[in-house]
């Protein structure tokens, strides 16, 4: 099969359409990273995506609409609250899980008896879903545990032969995934930060919890997705804290055999340079950071074979979402195994 990467207009969106009606997938922007998109109704799209994406077929998929499509036909449990976070912050990065219906395919929650549903702000995004009418299915469209795409060209690069086409929509502002927030219960529950954070839902409905689940107990983990190495450069990677420059340092000469890269913020972009390693700056700024990261590890992977990374100092807001991706990133192993 020949992959064809296309700008959004009216003919590629039918072309598009005709695809998915077909049983077929997609790649899609939105304003976090690309989606491998397939028809959310039909049993066959939905196993390929896993199969295309070499998936657990345990981890569920997040249903994708277009804003103005009405979300009673596949949800029914609405609470007060998730209505307000609809109002203040989609069409935008943040997913709502609701309790399932039971009308898109049963393959899409997992065994789950939640629907996780998110309306993306990007405007090819949203060209698409109205051209087709019917909630997309939609993972990072990425190879399982490979770092999520911010860009047409990484979305080709892991599906190249795969897929049919990518829509280009150009690369993505947001970089990190969606906020996931669980809405079946009294209060909102965060499961994967991202850049709607925990303060900024809490402003708007009062109350806003975290799930940090206790990852030795698998079985009672609500978004699978946390269990897995993911993210993953395909280099080798050691991670340092904030305060460990020193430590860093010492790791740097202790492989001076191999091609290092080192990633870090850019207030130690002119320390680490004089070293006369690559290095790879996340900028400032958190909304840079979020922006930059999945990039960055792509490059990295590509001309390194050992990626040193650096936390950077801020960690609260939007950074506890971007050190949620790079921390598994540098992780050796599913948390799981
Ligand atoms: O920004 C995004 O959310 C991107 C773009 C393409 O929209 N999509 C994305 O999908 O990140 P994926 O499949 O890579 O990650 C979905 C996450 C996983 O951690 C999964 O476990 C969780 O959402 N999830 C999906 N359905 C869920 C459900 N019913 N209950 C709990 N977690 C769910
Ligand atoms: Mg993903």
């Amino acid at each position: 099969m020949q992959t064809k990467i296309k700008p959004i207009t009216p003919e590629t969106l039918s072309e598009a359409k005709n695809i998915i009606l077909e049983g077929g997938v997609v790649a899609m922007p939105t304003e976090t990273v690309y989606g491998l998109g397939g028809n959310a109704f039909d049993d066959g799209a939905v196993q390929r995506i896993f199969e295309v994406k070499g998936r657990p077929n345990d981890n569920p998929l997040i249903a994708h609409v277009h804003s103005g499509y009405d979300i009673s036909r596949i949800i029914d449990y609405d609470p007060p609250y998730a209505k307000k976070l609809r109002e203040a912050f989609l069409p935008g990065p943040l997913t709502l899980v609701y309790p399932s219906t039971g009308k898109v395919s049963p393959y899409v929650s997992c065994g789950l008896n939640t629907l996780a549903v998110r309306v993306p702000a990007h405007a090819g995004a949203q060209a698409f879903l109205k051209e087709v009418d019917i909630p997309i299915v939609a993972p990072s469209a990425n190879l399982s545990k490979h770092v999520s795409p911010t860009s047409a060209k990484h979305v080709f690069e892991d599906f190249d032969g795969k897929i049919p086409l990518i829509l280009d929509g150009g690369e993505c502002v947001g970089g990190i995934e969606s906020t996931v927030c669980d809405v079946t219960g009294e209060v909102p529950v965060i499961l994967r930060p991202g850049l709607i954070t925990r303060e900024m839902i809490a402003e708007v409905v009062g109350d806003c919890k975290e799930d940090k689940p206790d990852l030795t107990k698998a079985e009672k983990v609500k978004s699978p997705g946390v269990l897995y190495k993911h993210y993953s450069p395909r280099c080798k990677t050691m991670l340092f804290l904030a305060d460990e420059l020193e430590k860093a340092l010492q790791a740097i000469a202790d492989n001076a055999g191999l091609k290092i890269g080192v990633l870090c913020e850019e207030e130690k972009v002119t320390v680490l340079e004089s070293l006369a390693v690559r290095v790879f700056s996340l900028g400032d700024t958190e909304t840079e950071m979020a922006s930059r990261l999945y990039k960055l590890l792509r490059d990295a992977e590509k001309e390194c074979d050992l990626l040193i990374a650096i936390e950077p100092k801020k960690q609260d807001g939007v950074m506890i979402g971007v050190l949620n991706r790079l921390r598994k990133a540098c992780t050796s192993k599913d948390v799981r195994h």
